[in-house]
């Protein structure tokens, strides 16, 4: 019968070109269509858009049709084919509850050259569809279905059921909304879709606004109907919405005595059938005229008699499915006594019920699973449709449990063994609630063994053999009735005793309190008897600069330091007339110098526009005079001459760690072990500035750019105490103003508008981040310590560490120096450590690394031998 009225398939013949509009929710994918190629375009014909199927299917291979005889559109030149795997299924997706159409559409055409017509099996999830023979219908088909779908993923699969290649031309999905086309059971296969027209072109979008194909049913007129027309408007308007050009022809019985009959072949009396009959007065009625009707099916009362209403719709629908005995359904519409006129049809849909009785596997089941299969990037041509159902088409890998054929299965075994899967063990796993066993072992699996592995209630056997995890075993996987199997795991911990720190707090062990503590008293005494003897010796300094507000002290104090100050012709000379520009800090740029000849300098020029008096500058250039320590660049002097400001001091020909770590302007990308090296020697210049010097000083703008290097790789903190008043263009003065550098700021420094030695603390936890990562401080979506966190809560280090240091550290030392790092970025400058407490843990990362290095012998030929100066006490020059 579906033959016979040659529905479908008929893109041709739509006369007019309209506009694509409001096709809302459709899916038009025209299969093989290559994506770059012209995707989305409009289809002439109906102006639907049709774009390339490639984002929906993961298989199949693209084919372009030999042989058109029939002059298909465009949707039917391309498809695609699957000469690989027994199920191949597109993945749509759709809205629970709503009805779709949805309609496949198949030409074989010859594409491979091999006149070799294909049969294959259609199924939605899990359910057999329909069967399309193309040896049959060789001219091509379309399946057409009203659908319900169970969950909010559509999959539409093409079953191998022979030799041949299941292949599709296009396939469409058009949401109907959820109050039409309602059955009790089952959804509905398109048998016949009619409007009642001697002759007419097929009707489809946007005629009808569901895209629903209409075919004119012009047989009988001849004889038995004839038929009626209007011109005018028929409101079309109720929740089926036929086509007002459906609705503007009717047929009338020709004897108006007799009934209008409308029969059709059923292939079996369980066969079930669904009407839809739409009517509507398309005649001018006379006043004593009346058309009246019954509708009766198979001989029983289908309606109540109606009256069409003029020129507006009326919509007869089954509300229960029918049966038809003796392999035929007969429909009739027979005019009442009362009745002056026959009775008359505008259009009818008939569609048999098919029964989708395999529940679909458990949507959470399903989305966990294809997370995992997304995590692994797992390509298994058999992972394909519903996991579980049907069972001969299982994934591999899985096993269901299928208590019977309306509950939904549950997978309860996953075995990934030997699959080459990498990155450490999916979090989705956990979804996956009614799982027993738990296969990964042979695998390239890195990071730690998770804990909710051992919250997961029914699973029993966990295979970790074979891996490259680390960390330690949770306690929540050591219990009874679960059997955990890791050998094969060589950086795996079995037992306490190589616990690591926690993560979340600062590990400062009371000891290590107890020792910097005794380091700061040590600090104190040390600076109290070394400002005695200075203070003694020296004059001048033993008044702070920013006390020094007499004209007398200033005297003395400026006396004293005069052999540091410099003509500018001095600079001018030194640089010879900045000839060499070593870089741009924050304060002015920076060029290279000589002094007598030998020794080589940078000098920083300042902005001129500085509104800071001589006074100011003379008293913070004092202070920094008189700050010396091995971890800081010294000033070797100054310049002060009209508006020419100058510091001249130490050069460093290494450059700045943040070059290291690009390594931009050729410098070299260091390791780890001179990096943690690095980190300490800065960690001890800010330790210095913050309890070591008099009066205590708050770097405020501590950054990799502000990390020197020297020719040995020993880093010196530079820049210290001039955001303290030293200003960019031209800013007045302002403890208040917000100095630093985006990122490395402490964001508890908004709030609270004072930065003490904490922040500095927080900008170093940065710069560690920075050396650990090697990721941008500021990228587009993250901060440097969200992106770790995130990072963090899957546990690989790997995934953490910079990429260039090619995975040569000892695990632990990373794991310590990127706890540390964290924990001086906390948001919470109380969680901060101190930079005391911070030199105890880089100590330890060292010791840590030392013992690899020296466990590795000659594995790093690259690697400067690091001797740990365990005097952490701030050396003073
Ligand atoms: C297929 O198309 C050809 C040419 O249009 C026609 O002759 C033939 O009858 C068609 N076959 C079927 C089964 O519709
Ligand atoms: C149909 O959908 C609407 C909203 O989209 C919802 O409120 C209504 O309950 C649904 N009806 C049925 C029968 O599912
Ligand atoms: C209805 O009225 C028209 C005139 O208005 C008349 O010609 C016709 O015969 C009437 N039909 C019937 C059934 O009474
Ligand atoms: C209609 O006419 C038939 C006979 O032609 C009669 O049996 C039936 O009772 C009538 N129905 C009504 C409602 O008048
Ligand atoms: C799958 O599980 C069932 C029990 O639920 C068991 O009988 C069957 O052997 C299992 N199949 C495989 C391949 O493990
Ligand atoms: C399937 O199992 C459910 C509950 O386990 C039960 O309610 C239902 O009747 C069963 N259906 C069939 C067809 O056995
Ligand atoms: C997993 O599959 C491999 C073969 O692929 C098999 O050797 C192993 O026994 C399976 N594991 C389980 C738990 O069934
Ligand atoms: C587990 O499933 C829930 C609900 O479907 C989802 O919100 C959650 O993100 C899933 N968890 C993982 C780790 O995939
Ligand atoms: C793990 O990866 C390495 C290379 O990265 C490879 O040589 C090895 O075969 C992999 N092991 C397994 C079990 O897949
Ligand atoms: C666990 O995996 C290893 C490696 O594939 C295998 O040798 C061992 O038999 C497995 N154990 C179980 C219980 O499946």
């Amino acid at each position: 019968m579906k033959n016979c009225f040659g529905i479908l398939l008929a893109l041709i013949a739509i006369i007019h070109i309209v506009r694509a509009q409001d096709q809302q929710g459709f899916i038009s994918l025209d299969c093989g269509l290559p994506a770059n190629e012209l995707s989305p375009y409009e289809e002439t014909f109906t102006g639907l858009r049709f774009s390339s199927d490639e984002k929906f299917i993961r298989s199949g291979k693209t084919g372009k049709i030999r042989e058109n005889p029939e002059g298909y559109a465009k949707p039917y030149e391309t498809l695609r084919y699957f000469p690989d795997g027994i199920r191949n299924c597109y993945n749509l997706n759709v809205e629970k509850g709503s009805t779709y159409l949805i309609v496949a559409r198949f030409v074989y055409g010859n594409y491979d050259g091999f006149d070799l017509k294909p049969k294959f099996d259609l199924y939605l999830g899990p359910n057999l569809w329909a069967t399309v023979d193309l040896q049959i219908l060789v001219n091509g088909t379309a399946e057409d279905i009203l659908h319900v779908p169970t969950s909010n993923s559509l999959q539409i699969c093409l079953v191998k059921t022979g030799e041949t290649t299941p292949l599709i031309s296009a396939l469409e999905l058009r949401p109907m909304g959820n109050d039409s086309y309602i059955t009790q059971s089952g959804s509905l296969i398109l048998f016949s879709r009619r409007y009642l027209s001697k002759s007419g072109s097929d009707l489809r979008y946007n005629k009808d606004v569901y895209d629903r194909i209409w075919v004119s049913y012009g047989a009988r007129f001849q004889t038995e109907w004839t038929q009626i027309s209007t011109t005018l408007e028929v409101n079309n308007a109720n929740k089926y919405a036929p086509p007002k050009d459906a609705l503007k022809n009717a047929a009338t019985p020709t004897n108006a005595g007799s009934p209008l009959t409308i029969k059709w072949p059923s292939g079996s009396p369980q066969d079930q059938y669904y009407l839809y009959a739409h009517f509507a007065e398309i005649e001018n009625l006379q006043a004593n005229d009346t058309r009246e009707f019954n509708i009766l099916l198979n001989g029983e009362v289908f309606s109540e008699p109606i009256i069409p209403k003029k020129l507006d719709i009326t919509t007869i629908q089954s509300l229960t499915s029918t049966t038809c005995q003796e392999g035929e359904c007969i429909l009739q519409l027979t005019r009442t006594n009362r009745s002056t006129l026959p009775p008359l049809l505008n259009a009818l849909e008939i569609y048999a019920v098919i029964q989708f009785p395999q529940a679909e596997t458990n949507e959470i089941d399903v989305v966990a699973i294809k997370n995992i299969q997304a995590t692994y990037g797992l390509n298994r041509i058999n992972w394909q449709g519903d996991p579980c159902v049907p069972q001969q088409l299982i994934w591999d890998g899985l096993n269901c449990s299928n208590t019977n054929i309306s509950t939904p299965p549950r997978i309860i075994s996953l075995n990934l063994s030997s699959s080459g899967l990498t990155g450490n063990i999916a979090a989705a796993i956990q979804n996956l609630t009614q799982l027993e066993k738990l296969d990964l072992s042979n695998n390239n699996l890195t990071g730690v063994v998770p804990e909710f592995l051992g919250n997961m209630k029914s699973l029993s056997v966990i295979n970790l053999s074979g891996n490259n995890l680390n960390g330690l075993i949770p306690q929540a996987l050591r219990k009874e009735g679960l059997e955990l199997l890791v050998e094969g795991n060589p950086r795996l911990c079995l037992s306490d005793s190589c616990r690591k720190p926690s993560k979340k707090k600062f590990p400062v062990a009371i000891v290590a309190a107890v020792a910097s503590a005794a380091i700061v008293i040590a600090v104190l005494i040390f600076f109290i008897v070394l400002r005695k003897r200075k203070s003694t010796t020296v004059e001048g300094l033993h008044l702070t600069p920013r006390l020094s507000t007499s004209t007398s002290t200033e005297n003395v104090t400026f006396a004293n330091k005069k052999s540091k100050r410099f003509k500018y012709s001095e600079v001018l000379k030194m640089t010879n007339n900045f000839q060499r520009v070593l870089g741009k800090g924050g304060f002015g740029m920076v060029y290279h110098g000589t002094v007598n000849g030998a020794v080589q300098v940078a000098v920083k020029v300042l902005s001129q526009s500085s509104t800071q008096g001589y006074k100011e500058f003379k008293a913070e250039v004092d202070l920094l005079l008189r700050v010396h320590h091995t971890n800081l660049v010294s000033l070797v002097g100054y310049c002060y001459e009209g508006d020419h400001l100058g510091l001249i001091y130490e050069f460093l020909p290494n450059g700045d760690l943040k070059q290291h770590l690009s390594g931009k302007g050729g410098k070299s990308i260091i390791n780890w072990s001179i990096r943690l090296q690095i980190a300490l020697d800065a960690a001890l210049g800010l330790e210095y500035l913050h309890i070591g010097c008099t009066p205590p000083m708050v770097h405020r703008d501590i950054k990799t750019a502000n990390i020197l290097l020297d020719k040995n790789f020993k880093a010196k903190v530079a820049d210290f105490g001039l955001s303290r008043s030293f200003r960019v263009g031209g800013e007045s003065y302002d403890s208040t103003l917000i100095v630093g550098t985006p990122g490395y700021l402490d964001p508890e420094y908004y709030p609270t508008s004072r930065l003490a030695a904490k922040s500095d603390v927080y900008s170093y936890g940065i710069v560690l981040l920075e050396m650990i990562t090697n990721q941008p401080v500021i990228s587009e979506k993250y901060h440097i310590a969200e992106w770790v966190r995130s990072k963090l809560n899957r546990g690989d280090i790997t995934e953490i560490m910079d990429p260039n240091l090619h995975g040569v550290y000892d695990f632990n030392s990373a794991w310590r120096a990127l706890e540390l790092a964290m924990s001086c970025a906390d948001p919470s400058s109380s969680k901060r450590p101190t930079m005391s407490q911070v030199i105890n843990a880089l100590e330890e990362c060292i010791v840590c690394e030392n013992s690899r290095m020296s466990k590795n012998p000659g594995f790093e030929s690259q690697d400067m031998n690091i001797s740990l100066d365990t005097s952490v006490v701030p050396r003073a020059r």
